[in-house]
């Protein structure tokens, strides 16, 4: 089998840019490890910038995320026992979009096998060869059949413990990165919103967010030990320690539900560079992680591929590489702004086991003036609603 763009997994990133390249004309062909079923089902992130929403419409996949999703226009901040509410669209002109990320799977999904797109499941031992030449390939077995995938180039789109990066000479690759000692402990709830906006709560007891999925459905997290089995966890004592973290002075309170799904994720950052060698590329979580504190790793991964879909688009109707070969140092800039700014998120919201008297006062003071500075407000909120592609 020949094709122009060789996608390794079908996750955001590699769904989307298959999705581009299809609508500039150029064929590809994505190979994904786990069932349809499986990659629809996985729970994940669920907040958009703006121009990951401008991209799914302009690109005629947002029908169901305008219609289902919920425009937020602000989030608050609680700490102290009190809420703050930093306005987003009135600091920067625009809004986030709170849609989970396994629907957006969904719909790409639908719009690629629309379009006759070619997604091979259920895929294994998928290698990659001649990375260096004009005719790289990919190895892999397909219902018990082992097969060949040639392909102008090869996009790794695999997630963090995929094979793309891995198979880049070790001797030409720097790693960046930083593990928390914390997780997060995510719920999904049977409930009503107990607000109309995200709540970030810091507290001495440790981080708790209040996010939603719909009006039943509610998504909550709290900072958790990331060797914590869920297990430990009766909905009696998760629902006590949220309140207990959520404690407001203006008698607001959580809704509480049903608690139909628990799990303990973990926390880091992490970059990879290059992000392309000879005709590989990396895109998304192949190449780097947020901790999910900015909620920007679905939206990194959106705009790497759009930066791809630009370059391809320009190699096959122009002869020009100028893009691509801009790809590595032009997608780590916005990178490694979301780097810093999830990491400053984390930081300032986080309860650290060490630190000291002095770093909890500096904490509580970046709070403070986050939700009384106008100025700092706004530097949050730009960061937030994603800065202009
Ligand atoms: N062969 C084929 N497919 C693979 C392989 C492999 N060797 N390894 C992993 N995959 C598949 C995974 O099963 C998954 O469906 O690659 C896909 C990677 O998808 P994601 O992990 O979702 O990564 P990405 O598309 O970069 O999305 C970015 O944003 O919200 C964040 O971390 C969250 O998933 C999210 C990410
Ligand atoms: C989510 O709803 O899953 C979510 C929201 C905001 C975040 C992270 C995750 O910062």
């Amino acid at each position: 089998m020949h094709t122009q763009v060789a996608i390794i997994g079908a996750g955001p990133a590699g769904l989307l840019l298959s999705h581009l390249l299809h609508l500039n004309g150029i064929a590809s062909v994505i190979l994904e490890s786990r069932s349809r079923n499986d990659i629809e089902a996985t729970i994940r992130a669920g907040v958009l910038e703006q121009g990951t929403m401008d991209i799914l419409l302009e690109s005629g996949v947002g029908a169901r995320m305008q219609s289902e999703g919920v425009v937020h226009h602000g989030i608050e901040l609680a700490f102290g026992g009190r809420r703050h509410r930093i306005d987003l669209s009135e600091l920067t002109g625009r809004a986030i979009t709170v849609y989970a990320q396994h629907e957006v799977i969904k719909d790409l999904v639908a719009a690629r096998l629309a379009a006759d797109g070619k997604i091979l499941f259920e895929v294994s031992d998928v290698s990659l060869h001649d990375l260096q030449g004009e005719s790289p390939s990919v190895h892999y077995t397909h219902q018990g059949e082992p097969a060949r995938l040639l392909a102008d180039f090869v996009i790794g789109c695999d997630g963090f413990h995929g094979i793309a990066r891995p198979s880049m000479p070790q001797h030409l690759r720097q790693d960046f990165q930083r593990s928390y000692p914390f997780g997060w402990f995510g719920i999904l709830v049977d409930a009503p919103p107990s607000s109309e906006e995200l709540i970030y709560a810091q507290h001495q007891r440790g981080f708790a967010l209040v996010s939603t999925r719909s009006l039943t459905v509610q998504r909550l997290y709290f900072q958790c030990d990331p060797k914590d089995d869920v297990k430990h966890w009766s909905d009696d004592r998760i629902w006590s320690e949220l309140n207990t973290r959520l404690e407001c002075a203006d008698g607001w309170a959580l809704k509480e539900g049903k608690i139909f799904q628990k799990s303990i994720i973990g926390m880091r950052s992490f970059v990879s560079t290059p992000m392309q060698h000879g005709r590989l590329y990396l895109a998304g979580d192949a190449a780097h992680i947020v901790p999910p504190t900015g909620a920007k790793g679905l939206n990194l991964a959106v705009s790497d591929v759009r930066l791809l879909a630009r370059g391809f688009e320009q190699f096959y109707k122009k002869g020009s590489q100028e893009l691509l070969a801009g790809y590595t140092e032009t997608a780590l800039k916005r990178v490694w702004r979301a780097e810093h700014f999830s990491w400053w998120m984390t930081s300032m919201l986080h309860t650290f086991a060490d630190a000291s008297p002095f770093q909890q006062q500096l904490q509580r003071a970046e709070l403070e003036y986050v939700v009384s500075s106008r100025a700092a407000a706004t530097a949050l909120a730009e960061n937030y609603v994603g800065l202009p592609l």
